[in-house]
């Protein structure tokens, strides 16, 4: 029997009816066998401070957060797009993560992401960004051709449970490729 696979998951947005959060949920639905996800609560999280980045010092949110990142297998990020890059509150939390450089928490960890947004191309610029922050800190960046939900909120029913089949089957397949990925 394989090993189950642990995936830390970030959604880049707050709000409760945030289609981030939303695809999450669905991907969560959709997890292949032997992947169990650990959601994370990024909104808990202090902005960054280099003064409370010490050993004794770090807020308790920072610490639960930086252990999820560490102990997991892999994470998963679903972002929108704010202003053409990605939210204040995700970057933030990667910050956190990042330090110190090179041997933090998301150093070298494997990352997977996608990105959604009601518009039409899916968060494609904030996930170039975020693929840029990633690289930056040397984390392992899961290579597959992308997921961009563009026109989400028609893909989405009241209840903002995924209802797209084609969406679904994709997201399906691409979360199967980085668990086979993640098992190497
Ligand atoms: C501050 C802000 C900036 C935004 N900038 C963009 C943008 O550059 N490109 C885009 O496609 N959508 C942009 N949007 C719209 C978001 O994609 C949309 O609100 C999305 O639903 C937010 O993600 P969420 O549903 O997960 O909360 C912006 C929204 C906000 C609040």
């Amino acid at each position: 029997m394989m090993n189950e696979l642990t995936i830390a998951t970030i959604a880049g947005s707050l709000r409760k009816r945030s289609l981030s959060k939303a695809l999450l949920r669905a991907m969560e639905e959709l997890a292949p066998e032997g992947v169990t996800f650990v959601g994370t609560d990024i909104g808990a999280l202090p902005h960054y401070d280099g003064d409370l980045d010490e050993d004794g010092r770090r807020p308790e949110p920072v610490e639960v957060f930086k252990k999820t990142m560490a102990d997991a297998d892999g994470v998963l990020i679903v972002t929108p797009e704010y202003n053409h890059s990605i939210p204040g509150v995700l970057k933030n939390a990667i910050d956190w993560a990042s330090r110190p450089g090179f041997q933090a928490p998301l150093t070298h960890k494997p990352v997977a992401f996608a990105g959604i947004s009601p518009g039409a191309h899916g968060a494609v610029r904030a996930q170039m960004q975020l693929e840029s922050i990633l690289v930056g800190m040397h984390s392992t960046i899961f290579p597959h051709r992308g997921v961009a939900v563009g026109g989400a909120p028609a893909k989405f029913d009241d209840d903002l449970r995924l209802s797209d089949q084609g969406t679904r089957d994709f997201v399906a397949a691409f979360l199967t490729q980085y668990r086979d990925w993640l098992r190497g």
